[in-house]
């Protein structure tokens, strides 16, 4: 009899998936595979051995600090998601770099195939200083669901210049005095900032970093893209083959534009990137950039962001949808076949009153008739 039950039960538990129970819809809370929103923002998803693992901030209800860590799902097919727990949980310890009540945002795994590690980067602020300390983080760890180690945080390539700066341009750099300036956005203030005035303030203790990516290149090398100086300019740098720290090659991208949630992708030896401007948890217009080099120049374009369908909340394209972007996937590169687009947008739709609910919003990424990325609005797509 008992049996008989458990065979209904998982004949009933079947029926609910593939009738799409946990398909996801956008602007509505997505489901884990017990039921509860998945609370994993800000973050990315890879496929190892043949599994989906998401990972992304796992935020409490109430508050803004981090007090479990990063949460990681697992899934087959990118519809049903399974909890695998925290895989890198915050520190009981006084004074540690990720103690309980720190800030971790915009966790991003890759796999290192040298090292066979998975290797987590992101962002942390350290408890009770706000978001003054801007360090970026590592951790790393031989299974894909963690316990992750945590290994150490930093600031950005003290004592080094962007390595495409000549000499000339770094003179003129230990010119500025960025302390000095009381009035932003003055045309004086942006061309200082533009030519190096933040990278000179920051250049002995370390370039700041914030909202942040990880972006693998198809040769296998791997570039942090971060929000620095203020949030007020880019840098994309080089990371050593094992991920773990920097080679110390380094650009600044649009100084004094004010990107934050950078995204990134290929398409026909094309970098896109999109980002959005700095309005905290508040929609704002996205941005985006693409260049034939990692490297640069990279060039400002129109926000992909296009159409007039309904949206959560009715928010329009011009404050996307209402969300801020968090990662890219590229499903050819992870061998999923038969999606309605190669690259899927991932973005959150922040809800600042309880933080764990925020919305997952995920829309393919179309190209018009000139190879320019467009995103519209769509409930659901086929995945
Ligand atoms: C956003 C940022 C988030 C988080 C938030 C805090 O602009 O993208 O990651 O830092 O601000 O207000």
């Amino acid at each position: 009899m008992k049996q008989t039950f458990r065979n209904l039960l998982v004949l009933m538990v079947l029926c609910a998936t593939s009738l799409g129970l946990n398909a996801q819809v956008n602007g509505e809370l997505w489901q884990d595979t017990n039921g509860k929103h998945i609370n994993a923002h800000g973050g990315n998803i890879i496929k190892y051995k043949g599994t989906f693992y998401w990972y992304g901030e796992n935020r409490p209800y109430r508050g803004f600090t981090t007090e479990a860590g990063v949460g990681v799902y697992s899934s087959k097919d990118l519809k049903a998601w399974k909890d695998e727990g925290i895989a890198l949980a915050v520190s009981e310890t006084a004074g540690h770099d990720i103690e309980r009540g720190c800030i971790m945002e915009r966790p991003k795994v890759v796999y290192n195939k040298k090292t066979k590690k998975f290797v987590m980067l992101f962002h942390l602020e350290l408890k009770g200083k706000g978001y003054e300390a801007a360090r970026v983080a590592f951790a790393e760890s031989d299974s894909p669901v963690g316990p992750f180690r945590y290994v150490r945080s930093t600031r950005l390539h003290a004592g080094k210049w962007p390595f495409d700066m000549t000499e000339e341009q770094i003179a003129y750099a230990k010119t500025t005095k960025a302390n000095d300036w009381k009035d932003w956005w003055t045309p004086e203030w942006r061309k200082e900032t533009e030519k190096g005035m933040y990278c000179w303030r920051d250049f002995e203790g370390g370039q700041m970093s914030r909202d942040m990516t990880v972006y693998i290149d198809d040769d296998g090398k791997a570039y942090h893209i971060t929000s620095s100086q203020e949030n007020l300019t880019l840098l994309i740098s080089e990371l050593t083959d094992d991920f773990m720290d920097y080679t110390g090659k380094y650009v600044m991208v649009a100084p004094d534009g004010q990107n934050e949630a950078p995204t990134i992708f290929k398409n026909n030896g094309t970098y896109w990137m999109i980002c959005s401007g700095c309005t905290g948890w508040a929609p704002n217009e996205a941005r985006m950039f693409h260049s034939k080099s990692i490297w640069g120049p990279w060039t400002q374009v129109e926000s992909p962001f296009k159409g007039n369908n309904a949206s959560y909340k009715n928010f329009p394209a011009n404050k996307t949808f209402g969300a801020q972007g968090t990662y890219i996937l590229d499903t050819k590169a992870l061998g999923i076949k038969g999606t309605e687009s190669r690259f899927i947008f991932m973005a959150d739709i922040w809800n600042p009153e309880h933080l764990s609910n925020s919305l997952h919003l995920w829309l393919p990424i179309k190209f018009d008739k000139d190879g320019t990325p467009e995103i519209r609005w769509c409930n659901d797509f086929r995945m």
